[in-house]
């Protein structure tokens, strides 16, 4: 393994090897006009026509490249065609069965081929197309060839149930569904059919494309990806899009009960994927990546697939779990494709940090080259176990902040000029502006936390709507501070602009990465015939960071562990298996404000067993008394 890294106190610094391999070696880049940067690195895309305006911001709105028409599947594929390379390696979960490679003329016939048989369904140029999948090559073969003919992907991840499913198909008016009938998870076949089949009744969408990952017969209402495939040319002409034409929607939690259909945009979204897929991974051309991110996700989308392949590299998928069939997998998979650069979330790293490093032994990691991590704060015992045992104390640890709003990497050191600091994300990236404010929205002073906002000129892979809700948007982001966009993470800043995050401050919580809002999991409950009031609130829990757990006001029946069984039931089933309550309090009263607000804050305190001090603005305070003796 190379020496990527030297120490300076507490703090690392990137060595003269590093340096001569790093696309970006000091900090004068931090110093360039910022819409002059992005223009500069749009210019290393395709474009079938340039664009005149750079920029323009009448807020809440800006457009980058305006008048440009790009096409991303071309950007992802067509034009590294001739480099006679593998786009994508795909590792199944069983071990009897071979992995395999796909080159970017093998990419350029998939895609293309689906993209016909897009076409024939009726899809048109701004259809959103939802996308139910596992993690198989067909994932990507099917965003990219919703890229080639305009429409718009939604997809959804694998693991949410019928439920979320179906109310993403209807938000959406999907009328096109691509799904599989199961994949491989620890060890087992997972069927899917059974849950789609409940999501589509009664909505509108009637085609539903199923890819045979398992031998199991599909329904003959359904389309066979596999038969029907074949009779599909391949070859199809890319679809003209503007630069601000939407490439794709993601759901996402929020602080409401319904998740929002998050818009990303073409030229600008690709623009900042492959910018930061190049500078924070030091992406070079034989280089092959490794974001372990389900697509169902935001990281899934930026750097599983159009981050990398919009540069011409090669990345790698994988089906499985992490501890299948033991805690060596993934250790393993680095070490026979010679992964140089490896991305992940701090609840994996948390996960075999628990079960030990013997298995880390076993392999040889020598092809690591750089360490990422992203989706929630990472603590330092878990960073150091990771520039330890993973790292061997050689590479650097790019901790990337970001959502699924800002489309891609936003704050993280670079792999070329450092700091690495334990637990700060570090910098924001060049021509980004991000800033940490008081409730008034003036800058808090270096060491204070505050809310972190991004200010104009507002980065171009940032999300230009929610989908049919305009109110949203502007209620959500752009209502507190007007002229800068609310992050709703707090966070601090050091005196040299390294910047260290500190959670949401709203009702979002992250388990295992994964975002989850509260209200969503409380709508859930509310539903329930017994259930007459429920609050839910984040616990910190030592490998998936936070877990949530319920207080529930009954309406009817007496509190009972048959009861309690029957709600978690209910809100696994409106949301998936990530949004299992770890524990679920029956209580007389919630806390609340005069306005009716449930003070979830005090829930939070009760639980951590803080003191609660004011309770005057409550209308209820005797609810906290009895909820602690409750506890007690
Ligand atoms: C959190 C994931 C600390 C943050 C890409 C943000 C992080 C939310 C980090 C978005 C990080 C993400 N350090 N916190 N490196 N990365 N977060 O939309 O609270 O699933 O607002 O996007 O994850 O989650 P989302």
């Amino acid at each position: 393994m190379k020496n990527f890294v030297t120490k300076k106190g507490n703090k690392y610094w990137p060595s003269q090897e590093m340096k001569s391999i790093a696309w970006i070696k000091d900090d004068k880049i931090y110093k360039k006009d910022k819409i002059k940067f992005w223009e500069e690195q749009a210019k290393n895309l395709q474009w079938i026509k340039p664009w005149k305006t750079a920029y323009e911001e009448k807020l809440p709105y800006f457009k980058w490249f305006k008048e440009g028409k790009i096409n991303a599947s071309v950007n992802c594929i067509d034009r590294h065609v001739n480099k006679n390379k593998t786009a994508i390696v795909w590792i199944p979960e069983p071990h009897n069965q071979k992995k395999v490679e796909i080159s970017y003329k093998e990419l350029q016939e998939e895609v293309s081929r689906f993209a016909n048989l897009l076409k024939k369904l009726k899809v048109k140029k701004g259809d959103v197309v939802t996308i139910y999948l596992p993690m198989i090559p067909e994932v990507i073969f099917a965003m990219l060839a919703c890229a080639r003919i305009g429409a718009i992907h939604s997809i959804v991840f694998s693991a949410f149930s019928e439920e979320a499913l179906k109310s993403r198909i209807i938000d959406g008016k999907s009328k096109v569904l691509i799904t599989a009938n199961g994949h491989y998870r620890k060890g087992e076949e997972v069927y899917l059919l059974d849950k789609v089949k409940i999501a589509i009744e009664g909505t509108k969408l009637k085609k539903v494309i199923v890819i045979p990952r398992l031998a199991k017969r599909i329904p003959s209402d359904f389309i066979n990806y596999k038969k029907e495939i074949r009779k599909e040319s391949s070859e199809c002409k890319p679809e003209v899009m503007n630069s601000e034409d939407p490439l794709f929607i993601l759901y996402t939690s929020g602080t409401t009960g319904k998740p929002k259909g998050i818009i990303h945009d073409t030229g600008g979204y690709l623009t900042q994927a492959y910018t930061t897929s190049k500078f924070n991974f030091n992406l070079h051309e034989n280089d092959l990546m490794w974001c372990t991110a389900d697509v169902g996700w935001i990281t899934g989308h930026t750097y599983s697939c159009y981050g990398p392949l919009s540069l011409g590299n090669t990345l790698l998928i994988y089906e499985g779990s992490p501890d299948y069939p033991n805690f060596g997998r993934w250790w393993e998979i680095i070490q026979d494709n010679k992964v140089n650069v490896f991305y992940t979330a701090p609840t994996a790293i948390r996960l075999f940090m628990k079960y030990g490093d013997k298995y880390v032994k076993k392999y040889n990691l020598d092809s690591l080259e750089i360490l990422g991590t992203v989706g929630e704060p990472i603590d330092e015992d878990a960073w150091n176990w990771y520039f330890k045992n993973i790292g061997k104390s050689k590479l650097p640890i790019i901790d990337t902040w970001w959502q699924t709003e800002t489309g891609a990497n936003v704050i993280n050191a670079l792999p070329g000029v450092g700091p690495f600091i334990p637990s700060y994300a570090g910098k924001a990236f060049p021509g980004i502006n991000m800033a940490i404010v008081n409730d008034k929205g003036n800058k808090v002073k270096t060491g204070k936390t505050g809310h972190l906002v991004q200010l104009s000129p507002f980065a171009p892979g940032m999300l230009r709507g929610v989908f049919r809700n305009e109110k949203r948007y502007k209620e959500t982001y752009w209502s507190k501070f007007k002229d800068k966009y609310d992050t709703s993470d707090g966070a601090f800043m050091d005196k040299d602009g390294n910047i260290r995050l500190v959670g949401r401050v709203d009702d979002v919580i992250k388990v295992a990465g994964h975002r989850l809002s509260t209200a969503e999991m409380e709508n859930a409950l509310d539903d329930d015939e017994y259930v007459n009031e429920a609050a839910v609130v984040p616990v910190p829990d030592k490998i998936r960071g936070e877990v949530p757990v319920a207080f529930v006001v009954l309406e009817k029946g007496k509190p009972s562990d048959e009861l309690k069984k029957n709600l978690i039931q209910d809100v696994r089933k409106r949301i998936g298996p990530i949004a299992t309550l770890k524990e679920i309090y029956f209580v007389e009263d919630l806390p609340k404000t005069r306005s009716g607000k449930i003070m979830r804050r005090i829930l939070k305190g009760l639980l951590s067993g803080k003191e609660i001090k004011n309770v005057s603005t409550l209308v209820n305070p005797d609810s906290v008394k009895k909820i602690k003796e409750n506890l007690a």
